[in-house]
C-alpha cells in the first residue's frame, strides 16, 4: 500500500485546511494512507508525525491556517541544531529522507509557497517523490495563473478599503492602507482596482511621491476632499529603499517588512499637510475562512496531487492554467517569481480608470 505524507510550509494562508482535507479524502478513495507532517520541514527533520485519517479532516475545509502547524524558518537544508551546547547550521537533509524511509511514505505532498518548494526541489533532487501545491496570498508563483488564498486575501483587503472609504470620506483624509505583497503587488492591485482606490503603489513600479501629492491635490479641487491609497509592504519609492521592520534570523526570508505606509503617511503629513491616516492590514489578509473561490482551488490541487501520485508523476507542482490544472515542473515553478507586468490588463485597466500608479 502507498503511503504519502503532506506538510505545510511557509506562511499559512486560507485554504490550506481545504488542501490537506482534499488530498486525504482523495488519496482514501485510491486506499493510500496519509501522514501529516507537524509545522512544516520542522516536523519532517524532527520527525514530527500524525496520522491523517477522514475523521482527522472532517470539518476543517472552512477553517483558516493549518491543523498540520507550519513555520517559515526550520529549511533542511540550514538547520539549525545544537551541537554540545552550541548552536551549528548543519544540513539535515539526510533526517528528512530517513524519517520518510522509517514511516514506509514514498511520497511527499509539499503545501507552501517559493521557499518551501525551493526546499522540496532540493529533496526531489536527493531521490524523494516529491509533489508541490501552489500556495501564497502573495500569488507570486510564476508556473500558476492563481496560489489558493490569493482570492480570499484580496476579499479582506477590499473590505477594509471600503470601511476606510467612509472614515476618509467623512473626516476629509488621506486613508492608507498597507497590504502584504513582499515582491509583487498582486494584492494591492486587485483589492485596489475592487476598493475603488485612488492611488496603487506596488513594488514592481517604484513610486514617485509628487505622483501621489498630485493624484489627492487633484481630487482636492474637484471637490473630493479624501483619497484612498492602497500600498504594497514592498513598494519603494524611485531610487530609494523597501522599508525594513527588522530581520529576523533563521527565515527562509530574513527580511520582515513593514512601515511604506506609515513613512507616506508622515510625509504627506509633514511635507504637505494632508492630514493621513494609516491602517496596516497584516496578517488579517492571511487568517480566517477562505473564501469560496478558494476553497474550490484547494480541492482542485489536493485531488489533482493525489492523481499525480497515482499516476507516478513526481518532481511536478500542480498548477491552475485557465480552468484546467496541469502538472508543471517543479523547477519551473521557482525558478522566477510572478511579478505584474507592466502589461497586465488590470493594472492597463487600472489607469484608464483614472488610478494613479506612482510613475
Ligand atoms: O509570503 C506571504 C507573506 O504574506 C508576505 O507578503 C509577507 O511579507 C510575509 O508573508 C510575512 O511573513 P511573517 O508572518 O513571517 O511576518
Amino acid at each position: 500500500m502507498r503511503k504519502i505524507a503532506v506538510l505545510t510550509g511557509g506562511g499559512d494562508c486560507p485554504g490550506l485546511n481545504a488542501v490537506i482535507r482534499s488530498v486525504v479524502k482523495s488519496a482514501h478513495n485510491y486506499g493510500i494512507k496519509v501522514l501529516g507532517i507537524k509545522d512544516g520541514y520542522h516536523g519532517a527533520v524532527e520527525g514530527d508525525f500524525m496520522p491523517l485519517a477522514l475523521k482527522d479532516v472532517s470539518g476543517i475545509l472552512p477553517r483558516g491556517g493549518t491543523i498540520l502547524g507550519t513555520t517559515n524558518r526550520d529549511n533542511p537544508f540550514a538547520y539549525e541544531t545544537e551541537v554540545n551546547g552550541k548552536v551549528q547550521i548543519l544540513d539535515r537533509s539526510g533526517d528528512v529522507i530517513q524519517n520518510l524511509k522509517e514511516r514506509d511514505v514514498d511520497t511527499l505532498i509539499a503545501i507552501g509557497g517559493d521557499g518551501s518548494l525551493n526546499i522540496a526541489l532540493k529533496l526531489e533532487n536527493l531521490g524523494l517523490n516529491v509533489i508541490g501545491i501552489p500556495k501564497t496570498i502573495d500569488n507570486d508563483l510564476r508556473a500558476t495563473d492563481q496560489t489558493f488564498g490569493f482570492q480570499t486575501a484580496v476579499e479582506t483587503a477590499t473590505e477594509a478599503l471600503d470601511r476606510l472609504h467612509t472614515t476618509g470620506e467623512s473626516h476629509h483624509r488621506v486613508m492608507i492602507l498597507e497590504v502584504m505583497g513582499r515582491y509583487a503587488g498582486w494584492i494591492a492591485l486587485y483589492a485596489g482596482v475592487a476598493g475603488g482606490a485612488d492611488v496603487i503603489l506596488i513594488p514592481e513600479i517604484p513610486y514617485k511621491l509628487d505622483r501621489v501629492v498630485q493624484a489627492t491635490q487633484h481630487r482636492a479641487k474637484v471637490g473630493k476632499i479624501f483619497s484612498i491609497i492602497v500600498v504594497a509592504e514592498g513598494a519603494k519609492p524611485l531610487g530609494g529603499d523597501i522599508v525594513i521592520e527588522r530581520l529576523v534570523s533563521g527565515r527562509f526570508d530574513p527580511i520582515k517588512l513593514g512601515g511604506i505606509g506609515a513613512k507616506i503617511g508622515n510625509e504627506l503629513e509633514e511635507q504637505f499637510g494632508m492630514e493621513t491616516r494609516v491602517t496596516v492590514l497584516g496578517h488579517l489578509q492571511r487568517g480566517g475562512s477562505p473564501n469560496s473561490y478558494d476553497r474550490v482551488l484547494s480541492s482542485l490541487y489536493g485531488v489533482a496531487a493525489v492523481n499525480a501520485v497515482i499516476e507516478e508523476e513526481f518532481g511536478i507542482m500542480v498548477a491552475l492554467r485557465g480552468r484546467n490544472i496541469v502538472r508543471v515542473p517543479l523547477y519551473e515553478a521557482v525558478d522566477k517569481l510572478k511579478l505584474v507586468p507592466l502589461t497586465d490588463p488590470l493594472l492597463i485597466a487600472a489607469r484608464n480608470l483614472g488610478i494613479e500608479m506612482g510613475n
